[in-house]
């Protein structure tokens, strides 16, 4: 879907060059046929499971009807993301609202929609009740289970570990759920963990699962019937060319454990799963123009997007592929630095990366930014936000306007003393 014709980048059958003169860059371009093949990958590799993608990952509208479309439902982990999802088409009994800090404005919303609740605390647990009773609504529930599991990815994206804020720990968790069939309005019928994300080694995962058997099997002898087991999302995918598992690979891991396991139970529960990254991130490249190209410490390439647009190299180290849009079939002459246009020295987008001369209105192609890249994007140093372009074969729409500069101040209101 991404490839070089005629030394220029396309996306699809679209050149990345003419998108640019169209619509000018910062620009995120995604590749329908991609997110497409993403979504079948996960359907064939587990066509019983409860598939629910992580809004967070990503959450364009047009990208979540497609994924919705696809028979999807949803992780949700704020109102905000409950909204969208319900706007692009995901049906409420397949959402599951998670999250390990929900308003009462957020349950009630939740419970209105009739949305199913991973509960992180028993203070929630009470909230869910009380609202519940209010609205007159029962509400199916699991508890969000700490495994405390190493998943080997980075320390600030690790979930599941006994010292991470979220869930509660497994061996406790019983209590939790005894208070919860002595309580009205809420019915268990569930038990979810979430480990990680950027995960590569797939034995966390079984260790993981086996943890929420272990409950479920305890939670049966308390006349609890299992309805699903969800594990969460977290499969990685391969920034750096040197291969991840796929939904396949996944399955193959997880599927053995999953059947042997549910023999030992009388309930027939669903595997649920909820992957972001690995239907989204490979589907979207950044397009980012050079500014400047200086030899100081480094042979810098200063570009126009920054970790305003992009936070994930800032803030996790994270390595994403790069290639000159204009210049694919140039040797690679030089080493760069990338860096965006923030007033920060942390602002690198890739560090000493072999590329072609690079000059002064080329077009940088930073790849696999579709998970996690324009959704933690912000406004920092006065830069609006810019455009979204979906392609579709040989069209191409944009699916975000780019912000002007009076998206900057819109909601801002001075008070009058100061007109
Ligand atoms: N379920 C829950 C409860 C989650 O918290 C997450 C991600 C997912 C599912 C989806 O995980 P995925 O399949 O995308 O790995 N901003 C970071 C990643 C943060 C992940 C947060 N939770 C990054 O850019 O790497």
């Amino acid at each position: 879907m991404f490839r070089s014709v005629g030394g220029v980048l396309h996306v699809e059958n679209v050149s990345c060059v003419e998108l640019v003169d169209e619509l000018g860059t910062p620009l995120y371009v995604t590749s329908k046929a991609k997110l497409e093949e993403n979504l079948r990958a996960y359907k064939d590799a587990f066509p019983d499971a409860g598939l629910l993608y992580a809004v967070k990952a990503n959450n364009n509208l047009s990208i979540m009807r497609i994924v919705a479309k696809h028979g999807f439902g949803a992780d949700v982990f704020s109102g905000g993301e409950l909204y969208m999802a319900l706007l692009s088409g995901f049906k409420p009994e397949r959402i599951l609202f998670n999250g390990n800090s929900k308003s009462d404005e957020e349950i009630r919303m939740g419970i209105r929609t009739g949305v199913k609740f991973s509960v992180d605390s028993l203070d929630e647990l009470h909230s869910i009740s009380e609202i519940a009773v209010g609205e007159g609504r029962e509400v199916e529930i699991a508890f969000r289970i700490n495994p405390s599991i190493d998943p080997k990815t980075h320390p600030k994206i690790a979930t599941g570990l006994r010292t991470s804020k979220f869930g509660i720990p497994w061996e406790n968790v019983i209590d939790a759920y005894r208070k919860a069939l002595e309580l009205p309005n809420v019915v268990p019928v569930g038990v979810h963990c979430h480990i990680g994300s950027q995960i590569t080694e797939l034995s966390p995962f079984v260790e993981a699962l086996n943890r929420l058997f272990d409950v479920a099997l305890k939670l049966e002898g308390m006349g609890v019937e299992v309805k699903f087991l969800d594990l969460g999302g977290g499969l990685g995918i391969d920034y750096e060319g040197r291969g991840a598992p796929t939904p396949k690979d996944f399955a193959n891991a997880i599927l053995p454990v999953f059947e042997r396991r549910c023999r030992e139970l009388k309930s027939e529960p669903e595997l649920w799963l909820e992957p972001g990254r690995s239907i989204v991130g490979n589907t979207t490249i950044l397009l980012t123009k050079v500014n400047a190209v200086k030899k100081s410490y480094k042979n810098f390439v200063a570009v126009d997007a920054g970790f305003n647009l992009l936070i994930r190299p800032a803030m996790y180290g994270a390595y994403h592929r790069v290639a000159v849009a204009n210049k694919m079939d140039e040797p690679e002459e030089e080493t760069y630095t990338i860096v965006g246009p923030i007033c920060e020295s942390g602002d690198v987008l890739a560090e000493d990366r072999r590329l072609p001369k690079v000059e002064k209105g080329d077009i940088i192609a930073i790849f696999d930014a579709g998970a996690y890249g324009f959704v933690m994007s912000s406004q920092y140093n006065g830069r609006p936000r810019c455009a979204e372009v979906l392609v579709d074969g040989d069209r191409w729409f944009v699916i975000r306007e780019r912000e002007s500069y009076y998206d900057l101040i819109n909601k801002q209101i001075i008070p009058d003393f100061l007109l």
